[in-house]
């Protein structure tokens, strides 16, 4: 027959106090990262109706310095004020200026499944699974079923503000997700 020795835990107050502040110090600090890489996923998921996410325009920095007709890689922050705890996003979006008054804005996510494509001089291509788009989008090959999806965006005493939106990936129509 075979013993199973048990070794007890001290019953020490302290000891106990220790622990269980060992355990609540690693919960927190597990809580916490998951929250954070979890976040950006999860804030998608709520309705837009509620605190109308998507109906606010968000100032883009250093559009004046931006080139004429050469597509750029932007990022700009946002403080997300549906979380219980407020949250600075920062967003990527693809930019190119056609004049002080006038840009395409492109989200920065492949139509195909939403990965994050890349400009090469000529053309934006995807390295997840070969999509290739114009610089005015439009799909030049590889599995993308629509060209890039542009952003709601204005230019106000010129500065450029974008409207965030997420599209529904791998269908042809541009469609709100
Ligand atoms: S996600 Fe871009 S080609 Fe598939």
């Amino acid at each position: 027959m075979t013993e199973h020795i048990h070794t007890p835990r001290s019953q020490d107050p302290e000891d106990v106090k220790r622990r269980n502040f060992i355990k609540g110090l690693f919960g927190g600090i597990l809580g916490i990262l998951t929250l954070s890489i979890t976040w950006p996923f999860v804030s998608y998921l709520i309705p837009t109706s509620v605190g109308g996410r998507d109906e606010k325009f968000i100032k883009v920095p250093n559009f004046s310095s931006l080139p004429i007709g050469i597509p750029k890689k932007m990022n700009f922050e946002d403080v997300d004020e549906e979380a219980f705890l407020r949250l600075n996003v920062i967003y990527d979006i693809w930019v190119i200026k056609h004049s002080e008054v006038s840009a395409t804005v492109y989200s920065p996510l492949c139509p195909h499944l939403n990965c994050r494509y890349n400009w090469d001089g000529k053309k934006f291509s995807c390295p997840c699974h070969g999509s290739l788009f114009s610089e005015n989008g439009k799909v030049l090959g590889g599995p993308a079923p629509r060209p890039l999806d542009t952003l709601p965006y204005k230019i106000e005493a010129g500065e450029l503000f974008v409207q965030w939106k997420l599209y529904k990936a791998g269908i042809p129509a541009k469609i709100e997700a």
